[in-house]
């Protein structure tokens, strides 16, 4: 691959050539960062998540939604919770070694190793979750579909839990690129690399994290991270359509009140 073509603004929603959350090497750092019980990379904070999963636990009682769909669900860090205050869980995620190091943690949730893009499932879930700003990083179409099979894998009155990042987390960043040289290797190659990293904002709120790798022997990668930062009218544009019945809003998962300048909101749909 040509050198400007790993390096230049591409057309909006271009997907990645390789692969990092299913990579081998990758996976491992990948892995890695969601363990770090202090740092909010692949997952958020440990007490992050144990205010997340009291609060779901008050949202979505047990008694009323004891199975769970968890799509995306990383090494298992919500689902394993949840299963301890007794809901049963089936995670759902394409990194291999994130659902191996999820199975090996707990046998009673079931763990599926899979594009979350694909599943059929129909009245099976009381509560869906999609943690951790997922939805924002498809495309308009991939995210019309998702909410559809979501929509379909509810059972009547079940709910869905997911979370985005606002503009206001992007206020004041500027489209940037720099490079660096890695001569021991790092995160994204074990053998030393040139990363050039840029950073590319693009109409209605969408912004392109893009890192191209060039090993030692030229060849490149380029690892895209899309996202889209989304007020609360945008939210409500895609999903009234979908037909989902009552919609609620807050800050986070956490269930802090909706406030327009936070960095993230959490919405909650039923069915
Ligand atoms: C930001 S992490 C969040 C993990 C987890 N929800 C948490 O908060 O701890 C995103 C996870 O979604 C998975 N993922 C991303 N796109 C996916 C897809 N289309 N199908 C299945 N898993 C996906 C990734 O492998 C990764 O484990």
């Amino acid at each position: 691959m040509r050198l400007i073509d790993l390096v230049k603004k591409p057309d909006i929603y271009t997907k990645n050539q390789c692969n990092f959350w299913d990579d081998t090497y990758i996976s491992q750092n990948m892995l890695n960062a969601h363990l770090n019980s202090s740092w909010d990379a692949a997952s958020r904070n440990f007490d992050f998540i144990d205010q997340s999963v009291e609060w779901i636990s008050q949202n979505a009682p047990l008694g009323r939604y004891k199975k769970i769909l968890d799509l995306g669900c990383g090494p298992g860090l919500y689902s394993e919770r949840l299963n301890k205050r007794g809901y049963f869980v089936t995670g759902i995620d394409f990194s291999k070694r994130s659902i191996d190091y999820a199975r090996k943690q707990n046998f009673t949730n079931t763990y599926l190793y899979q594009n979350y893009l694909e599943i059929d499932y129909e009245n099976e879930y009381d509560l869906v979750l999609l943690i951790y700003c997922d939805y924002a990083v498809l495309s308009p179409v991939e995210r019309k579909l998702l909410l559809q099979k979501i929509l379909r894998a509810l059972k009547k009155g079940g709910k869905l839990i997911f979370d985005v990042f606002t503009p206001a987390r992007y206020e004041g960043k500027k489209e940037t690129m720099s490079w660096s040289i890695n001569e021991e290797g790092g995160f994204w190659n074990p053998r030393p690399y040139i990363s050039i990293e840029a950073h590319y904002i693009y109409d209605n709120h969408v912004h392109l994290d893009q890192h191209a790798i060039i090993d030692e022997e030229d060849n490149g990668c380029v690892y895209r991270i899309w996202d889209t930062a989304f007020t609360k009218d945008m939210i409500l544009k895609e999903i009234e359509p979908i037909g989902y019945s009552q919609i609620d809003f807050y800050s986070d998962v956490s269930g802090n009140p909706f406030r327009e300048e936070f960095e993230t909101m959490c919405i909650v749909l039923e069915k």
